[in-house]
């Protein structure tokens, strides 16, 4: 069921991915085979998530959400990554271990296909990486110049009408934003002179900004999160999101953390920790990439429990959290939370979870609906960042003068009002010829 005068969208879109490791090759299979219908993409809110229409009271059924808003299809996608290292999809997919010969054989062609472009890196952002496959250039302005020439060229050469990116690059060290990021101009002054408060992940965000790419960052680097890149992102009129996606032992932090505070249950401590062995924990060893990890984890629980409005309950929490890089498990991560909380008259519990989940199947899905629906969000004219997608992200981007949402069924909430306004709005100012401001 599709509304009235929201026509699908046309041509082909180009997903544009910075990083073609685990996540990003686990992603593009499981496309590849749910096109040949080989696979069920699980986990994914476009393809198998409904909207609600109306009352609900009239036995009509549900429509999917790829149905109510005219999202691009899967048929429509067309891939290109930059990587540090040469291998193409295939090899990425089978270094990475998560998706089993028995499905990547089955694509196997076609993801060899997809060959990384040189990537922009200084090592300096991602210690435990030693690229090879890497552009050179003599100040920061020429790598994002070369990122731009490389998008243009990636739009031509596969036929497509528009662009999206996910940074699925590693996480970075952590950083602040500086007085380099403060403005555009300053953030173009520090590109010629080779600031180091620039990082490689910036350089992308530039040139993707630059080109009027929708951009959103699934890793917990600040990427496209300073104030000189909001600016371009209005002035361009570009849509971005982030940071981090939100996928395994944060996730049920999102959700368990709300029945407690909605049965007005106190906690005294949340202790997480998890073992990984995949790329990703390799990169995640270095203290100050597993900072920029700790961060973006840790905001989670404050928001959600607001200890200043109940002191008595939250006040005294203590929030631990800790990634272990173990080779043994690949992409198996193994989270374990354990919750010291207590209830009437103070009489303390505890609650303890073990998640045994693989990191790059949870994320994959989440890289596919921001790539549908942050093009979706462009296509609609929405610019700046996108917060009602804060369902995907760990520490969802917001403006200065607001708060995060972290409730998961909050962050559900907002996103469906919004793509439901979306679609209606839309349809109505068509009917009516009138055209809001958003609509195209
Ligand atoms: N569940 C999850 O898997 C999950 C959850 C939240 C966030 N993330 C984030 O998603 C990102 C990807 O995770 P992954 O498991 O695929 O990691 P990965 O290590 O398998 O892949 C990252 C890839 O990025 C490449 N890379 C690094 N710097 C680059 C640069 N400047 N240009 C181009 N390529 C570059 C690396 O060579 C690597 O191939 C990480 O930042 C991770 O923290 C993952």
């Amino acid at each position: 069921m599709r509304v009235a005068n929201n026509p699908p969208a046309d041509g082909r879109l180009a997903v544009f991915l910075p990083g073609l490791g685990a996540v990003a090759t686990t992603m593009i299979a499981g496309v590849m085979l749910a096109r040949k219908g080989k696979g069920v993409p699980v986990g994914s809110l476009t393809q198998l998530g409904t909207m609600q229409i109306g009352a609900g009271d009239d036995g009509a059924p549900s429509p999917y959400v790829r149905d109510f808003a005219p999202l691009a299809s899967l048929d429509k996608l067309d891939f290109a990554a930059w990587d540090i290292f040469p291998e193409d999809a295939y090899a990425s997919a089978k270094h990475a271990g998560v998706l089993r010969d028995e499905h990547l054989d089955l694509v196997r062609e076609e993801l060899a296909a997809i060959k990384p472009m040189k990537g922009a890196f200084y090592p300096e952002y991602v210690k435990r990486l030693h690229g090879t496959h890497v552009k050179r250039g003599a100040t920061k302005a020429n790598l994002v110049e070369q990122l731009r020439a490389d998008i243009r060229e990636t739009l031509k050469a596969k036929g497509a009408s528009r662009g999206v990116a996910v940074w699925t690059g590693s996480t970075e060290v952590y950083t602040q934003p500086g007085p380099v990021h403060e403005t555009i101009a300053e953030f173009e002054a520090g590109l010629r002179r080779n600031d180091p408060g620039i990082t490689n992940s910036q350089l992308y965000a530039w040139a993707f900004l630059k080109e009027r790419i929708p951009f959103a960052n699934g890793s917990p680097n600040l990427t496209v999160d300073f104030p000189a890149a909001l600016q371009l992102a209005r002035e361009m009129r570009v849509a971005v999101g982030g940071k981090d996606f939100k996928t395994g032992q944060t996730l049920m932090k999102t959700v368990l953390a709300p029945a407690l505070k909605a049965r007005l249950l106190g906690v005294r401590g949340w202790y997480s920790t998890n073992i990984l062995g995949n790329r990703d924990g390799e990169v995640l060893d270095d203290a100050d990439s597993f900072r920029a990890k700790e961060v973006s984890k840790l905001g989670v629980l404050e928001t959600i429990l607001e200890p200043e409005a109940n002191p008595e309950l939250y006040g005294k929490l203590v929030h631990k959290v800790r990634i272990d890089y173990y080779p043994p498990r690949g992409d198996d991560k193994e989270g374990w939370d354990n919750i010291d909380l207590f209830g009437w008259m103070g009489y303390q519990m505890q609650l303890k979870l073990n998640f045994l989940c693989k990191d790059s199947i949870l994320a994959a899905p989440i890289v596919l609906d921001i790539a549908l629906l942050m093009d979706f969000a462009q296509r609609r004219g929405r610019h700046g960042i996108q917060d009602w997608l804060s369902f995907f992200f760990k520490s969802p981007q917001h403006e200065v003068s607001e708060l995060p949402v972290h409730d998961l069924f909050a962050q559900e909430r907002l996103l469906k009002n919004t793509l439901r306004a979306l679609v209606e709005e839309h349809a109505a100012a068509q009917d009516s010829d009138v055209r809001l401001p958003w609509a195209i």
